[in-house]
């Protein structure tokens, strides 16, 4: 299927010998055709990570296209939480370093600092919640001054996987990995006493498995990252032992892409079943403006839910 693959509407250019690829011809001030959409989507299963440039792309119209695509994810775990949103939209994850007040955060906002922090770790976006998200779309609004940093960093988990030996491949068959938003917390800010004494083997655990298939390409998938804290029926360290030798793995430059941003209207898409990504903090942080907006859908392949119930997936909040 993929080698016929023959986009009509877009224009894929790969970045490199990467995973990443550059794609033409999206523009967001008309209506996105269905055609075009699903030309989009397919090429995000086939890659992992796409990059647009110039796309007139708005709040509403990022919404509509994902909405597309599926249910979208949605930030009223986090509304009820407490937590207060510049931006009025609830399909709207704000990214930014800017307070509802639309003051730059500065290391003075210790919680939203850690947040911060948590985003620059490798992550898939909603391996926390018992229904993970599927794809993302983010879109750049306002961006620091060049050379400052504000880059989004990509692994591709496909490779890394198939690039395994075949004895850990048949080790990590089957394993469920435990996943909290609170450990990631916790490794990003080692002295904030918000997290410091929380035990991770206590709080409500999503389960996915860590090796997997990426239903839309057939490939096999490393599903791990800072939201992972051990697997299950393992003893803790064991299972920790392994996640960090995997990541080791998966970290490798080789797998790695750097996606910079260059005017407001870039636009990153990816596919959070077929990579890992992180925020890099940079000089910009607590001096200038990057203003980033992100919308997930859920993931809609039946590794959705991994082995949590269906009919018990709360999604999970914080302030
Ligand atoms: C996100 C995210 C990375 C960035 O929006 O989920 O991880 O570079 N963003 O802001
Ligand atoms: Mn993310």
């Amino acid at each position: 299927m993929v080698a016929a693959w023959r986009p009509a509407s877009l224009k894929f250019t790969p970045m490199g010998e990467s995973f990443v690829a550059q794609v033409e011809g999206l523009d967001f001030s008309q209506p996105i055709p269905a055609a075009v959409r699903d030309e989009l989507l397919a090429g995000l299963h086939k890659y992992g990570v796409l990059v647009a440039r110039g796309t007139n792309i708005t709040d509403d119209t990022m919404i509509a296209l994902g909405q597309q695509w599926g249910q979208l994810d949605n930030i009223t775990a986090h509304k009820k939480a407490g937590r207060t949103m510049r931006l009025p939209q609830d399909e709207i994850f704000d990214v930014s370093n800017i307070d509802p007040d639309d003051n730059i955060i500065t290391v003075a906002d210790a919680l939203r600092t850690s947040s911060a922090r948590g985003n620059a770790m490798w992550h898939a976006d909603g391996a926390y919640n018992p229904r993970r998200s599927g794809i993302s779309i983010l879109r750049a609004v306002e961006l620091p001054p060049k050379g400052m940093g504000g880059e989004t960093e990509f692994l591709d988990t496909r490779t890394a996987y198939e690039d395994l030996p075949a004895e850990t491949k048949q080790a990590i068959d089957g394993l469920v990995g435990l996943n909290t938003l609170m450990w990631n917390r916790k490794q990003a800010n080692p002295e904030m006493q918000t997290f410091k004494d929380i035990d991770c083997t206590k709080v409500p655990l999503s389960k996915h498995k860590i090796a997997q298939v990426h239903e839309p390409s057939g490939r096999g998938n490393l599903y791990i990252g800072s939201y992972n804290h051990h697997i299950d029926g393992m003893p803790v360290e064991e299972g920790r032992k392994l996640i960090d030798d995997l990541m080791a793995h998966v970290m490798q430059d080789k797998y790695k892409f750097a996606v910079h941003y260059e005017n407001s209207g870039d636009v990153t898409f990816w596919d959070n079943t077929a990579v890992l990504h992180r925020a890099t903090l940079g000089q910009y942080h607590g001096k200038y403006r990057r203003d980033m907006r992100r919308i997930s859908t859920f993931d809609n392949s039946s590794w959705a839910y991994g082995e949590n119930d269906p009919l018990n997936s709360q999604q999970v909040g914080l302030t």
